[in-house]
């Protein structure tokens, strides 16, 4: 069985190569990299691999059993990008596409979400067996602004009361690896929360624990708190993303507690308190 993976520069994706090592023979493992040489340190075989020259996709994935198509960011071509390599898995006989979704995709109305939704409706309608894993927010998505709300001793969102069950990329890369080294995971669509469920309020607390400094959680309005993410830095489509994201939080969309990512991995997934312990160090 060869296993390729997408994406194999990046953090979820060297993660899940990391773990997948350990799993199966590193000879039967492919990182396809935009660049091979930001990729050269995993230790396996790396093959030149971009989502925007479908021209030279098939020939990169000859000899591939099983895909892991890692998405990239959100842009405006990111679907198109997508169906590009789906067809190109086709033409080069690859049997299976593990795809790295989102919680609840086909039903949730984050603004994100089409893409992932028309991805894995693409995959299963090209034919090919699939496993799609619908990963929750990672948690370093939302430690790694804690150090500004010790600074200011609020920590600020639009998410209100609203339970999320976010995993570290680490728990999420392993279930990569878990799904890729089983042939007894085709054809399942897995949710993947974390284990454990908090609000925004308890992170706060949690930070307050941890750092000694007070800090409390502030709900703003979703037009205010767009307006606070892009005057702390971040471009206006992301601040856009986001508060959407955390807006619909509010109501259940981040949230899945299946247990199915720690049934996945073997362990329970990373705490609340290991998460914001490895923001803060
Ligand atoms: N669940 C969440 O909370 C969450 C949060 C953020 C993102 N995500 C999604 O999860 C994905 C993986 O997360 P991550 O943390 O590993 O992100 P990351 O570290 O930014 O990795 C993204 C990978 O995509 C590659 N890539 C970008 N454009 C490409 C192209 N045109 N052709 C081929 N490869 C390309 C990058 O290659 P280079 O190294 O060459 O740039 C990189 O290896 C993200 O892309 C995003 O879709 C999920």
């Amino acid at each position: 069985m060869t296993v390729a993976i997408t994406g194999a520069s990046g953090q979820l994706g060297s993660r899940a190569i990391e773990n997948l090592k350990t799993r199966i023979d590193p000879e039967n493992i492919i990182g396809l990299a935009r660049s091979p040489d930001k990729a050269s340190d995993l230790g396996i075989a790396v093959r030149a691999f971009d989502y925007t020259k479908p021209e030279t996709q098939v020939a990169a994935l000859e000899g591939v059993k099983t895909l892991v198509l890692i998405p990239t960011g959100a842009s405006a071509d990111r679907l198109g990008w997508h169906l590009n390599v789906i067809n190109a898995a086709k033409a080069a006989g690859v049997h299976r596409i593990i795809y790295v979704s989102m919680l609840k995709t086909d039903v949730s109305p984050i603004s994100i979400m089409p893409d992932h939704k028309k991805t894995e409706e693409a995959i299963r309608a090209a034919g090919l067996a699939y496993t799609m894993l619908r990963n929750p927010w990672y948690y370093e998505i939302w430690t790694r602004t804690l150090s500004a709300a010790i600074q200011s001793g609020e920590l600020i969102s639009t998410i209100g009361n609203g339970k999320v069950t976010p995993a570290s990329r680490q728990d999420l890369a392993e279930a990569v690896a878990a799904v890729a080294a089983d042939d007894r995971h085709e054809n399942k669509i897995y949710e993947l929360g974390g284990d454990e469920q908090f609000t925004f309020a308890d992170l706060a607390a949690e930070v307050s624990r941890q750092s000694g400094k007070e800090v409390r959680y502030k709900n703003l309005p979703q037009d205010e708190y767009i307006e606070f993410l892009n005057a702390s830095g971040l471009p206006e489509w992301q601040s856009e993303i986001i508060a959407d994201a955390e807006g619909h939080a509010e109501h259940g969309w981040l949230f899945d507690d299946s247990k199915t990512l720690s049934g996945l991995i073997g362990r329970p997934t990373t705490t609340l308190k290991d998460a914001v312990a490895a923001a803060l160090t």
